[in-house]
């Protein structure tokens, strides 16, 4: 594949704005991945940096469209599994195209709700599709742009369960997913955190609100630091 996107340009070369950073928060339904967000953001927003926030799937009229498609509890046909796998990239290849590339290149950082690494974990994981596929799409779509830093919310499977109980929302297509498939989902989220330490970092998302949101500032704090020195 050709170089299409080179994602590294050289440091601030003549006019040239520096990449801005990738980075994304993930985690299984109901570990406060909102909250967290938010954090996130208003952290680096207080340091001075430009900061566009967007979630997967989605982050586009177009994207959020194929989102419903993806969510719709009220849908009577059933969804093929690699039909779902391919609309999860179509909002990806969309959202990438239109937001994500273009900001990190005007030198802003990108927080994003979920991204590939929830295609590993609920496709792969939850629906038990073939990784390999996935990552094949990911080369296809992403041409080797990754996030610079990960942030896995991870807790056990039934206190994360009870969570989403409790909000009393009404279900969309994968929060009505069986038991099972949430325990797939968040072994598959920490086989891929295995697998790629360096830069996806695990929280603990079963203590209080305030000792998680200190573990994500310790985290930004050591790598935005070390990025930006
Ligand atoms: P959320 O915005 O509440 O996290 O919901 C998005 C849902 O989409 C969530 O259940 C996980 C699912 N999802 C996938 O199945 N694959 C993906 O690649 C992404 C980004 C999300």
């Amino acid at each position: 594949m050709g170089n299409k996107h080179p994602e590294r340009p050289a440091r601030n070369a003549g006019n040239t704005p520096e990449r801005g950073r990738f980075i994304t928060l993930e985690g299984s339904e109901g570990v406060g991945k909102s909250t967290n967000l938010a954090r996130v953001v208003a952290w680096l927003e207080a340091r001075g940096l430009e900061v566009v926030q967007t979630r997967e799937p989605g982050g586009t009229p177009r994207a959020e469209a194929i989102r419903r498609l993806l969510l719709d509890p009220d849908e009577p046909e059933p969804l093929d599994d690699d039909a779902e796998l391919l609309l999860v990239f179509a909002a990806r290849a969309q959202h990438l195209a239109r937001v994500i590339r273009p900001a990190l290149e005007r030198g802003a950082w990108v927080v994003c709700d979920r991204f590939t690494d929830a295609t590993f974990a609920y496709q792969g994981g939850g629906r038990g599709l073939n990784s390999a596929r996935i990552t094949e799409l990911e080369a296809f779509v992403q041409q080797g742009l990754a996030p610079d830093l990960t942030l896995l919310l991870d807790m056990p499977m039934g206190a994360a369960q009870q969570r989403l109980e409790q909000r009393g929302e009404r279900r969309d297509r994968f929060e009505q997913e069986r038991a099972e498939f949430f325990e797939s989902v968040r072994q598959a989220y920490l086989a891929r955190a295995a697998q790629a330490p360096e830069r996806i970092t695990i929280i603990d998302a079963s203590l209080t609100r305030e000792a998680v949101g200190e573990q994500i500032e310790a985290v930004l704090e050591a790598r935005v630091t070390a990025w930006r020195s």
